[in-house]
């Protein structure tokens, strides 16, 4: 007889998760039991849409654009997508570089299954976003760390790249301004790195999705400066410049022949990103760019707001990162282990933080708080922190 269940495959062992849709879902559980929750823990924009972007939408509806679009994306979209990358990198792409995708997500999913066989090596920064190491061990590769250091505002050691490299090096994964550190790439380092690829045979996949969430100094793109094209695949998207997450809007501009490997696998899998969606990404790429700025602005306000808060608590310490919309403060003092310590504030406090830790080994003692909250609800987080903490007494 049959068990009661049917067998997985073997790679959904392989497979990884991402605690900010754990913790979250865990954090709404507690809020439907009657708890008053503050969300650090999700990685999105609180502003809403601009509002031209949205009637851009209404109006591909209302002119019934709702029918399958090339797997690739529209052209119009593209060839915005290929101005906006010439205006914000400086680099002159083609359309057929260029691949669009519901989220940047499955844009990075789908490069490294392009390009990657069983056996092969991903140099990855140590803590990072999740879906890097997922996907590379979903495919039978193996992910390689690459520690991000917090006497360096979580940059890593050129040496240190260099070191990691062997024969079965196939790719190094890229993300500035990072998640979950907030750190940032300098033109010094994209340089060294750069000397570093062209001496091995390496494609970089770099990540920019928080290019316009960078704070004291100007963005320094990869793709823009390392000047590698053949070697370089860019990820960027709407989800975190102009708060579109739940609209599902990324893209990738890469050599033209993994741009058609990667949309054979869009056509083999979700066939095409939303029409409409398409279309308002147009007018976010085109139009107007005061509500980005705005939303930066207020982001600098808040990340300052929170350093200094935490660092104010006793046993913390908190670097302040240069981009995205995180801080990473260093909890081991208090407690070394991160997930421990973020499952305390969650459920004494009330206040939803991701453990450090469940973004590569090199994440713990840490803890990483979005800052893509409200003022108040912020200094109340801080409030509850700085009590709660106080009282730890471990377990
Ligand atoms: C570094 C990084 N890359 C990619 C993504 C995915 O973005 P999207 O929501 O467009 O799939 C995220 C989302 O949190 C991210 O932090």
């Amino acid at each position: 007889m049959r068990a009661t269940t049917f067998p997985l495959a073997d790679s959904m062992r392989r497979l990884g998760t991402e605690s900010a849709f754990v913790v979250l879902a865990r954090a709404k559980a507690l809020e439907a039991q009657g708890r008053s929750i503050i969300h650090l823990e999700i990685g999105e924009p609180d502003f809403n849409t601009p509002e031209h972007i949205k009637d851009a939408a209404i109006r591909s509806l209302h002119a019934n654009r709702t029918h399958y679009t090339p797997a690739a994306g529209i052209m119009e979209l593209r060839t915005a997508i290929a101005a906006y990358v010439e205006r914000t990198r400086g680099v002159h792409v083609s359309t057929d570089q260029i691949v669009v995708t519901p989220g940047a997500k499955p844009m990075i999913a789908a490069v490294l299954m392009a390009l990657l066989n069983p056996g092969d090596e991903v140099i990855i920064p140590d803590p990072a976003y999740p879906a890097y190491r997922s996907i590379t061990t979903y495919v039978g590769a193996t992910p390689v760390s690459l520690p991000l250091l917090e006497a360096k505002d979580f940059r890593f050691e050129i040496e240190t790249l260099e070191a990691s490299i062997t024969p079965r090096t196939k790719i190094l994964v890229l993300n500035s301004p990072h998640n979950p550190t907030g750190g940032i790439l300098t033109p010094g380092d994209i340089a060294a790195i750069a000397d570093v690829v062209r001496r091995h045979d390496i494609m970089v996949i770099s990540d920019e999705i928080y290019s316009r969430d960078a704070y004291d100094r100007p963005f320094a793109s990869y793709y823009g400066l390392a000047n590698n094209p053949e070697h370089t695949i860019l990820i960027d998207g709407c989800s975190k410049t102009w708060a579109m997450t739940g609209w599902r809007l990324g893209f990738g501009v890469m050599p033209a022949y993994i741009a058609e490997a990667a949309a054979a696998l869009i056509l083999n899998t979700v066939s095409c990103t939303a029409t409409f969606v398409q279309d308002a990404a147009i007018q976010a790429l085109e139009g107007p760019d005061e509500a980005v700025q705005a939303m930066c602005t207020e982001f600098l306000r808040r990340r300052n707001l929170l350093v200094a808060g935490l660092n104010k608590i006793p046993g913390v310490s908190c670097r302040t990162p240069g981009g995205a919309f995180y801080v990473f403060p260093n909890v081991s003092r208090i407690e070394p282990d991160d997930i421990k310590l973020a499952n305390y504030l969650l459920e004494t406090a009330g206040v939803a933080v991701l453990g450090g830790s469940t973004f590569g080994p090199h994440g713990k003692g840490f803890l990483r708080l979005s800052y893509a909250n409200s003022e108040e609800n912020l200094r109340e987080a801080l409030a509850r922190m700085t009590k709660a903490l106080a009282e730890y007494r471990g377990s």
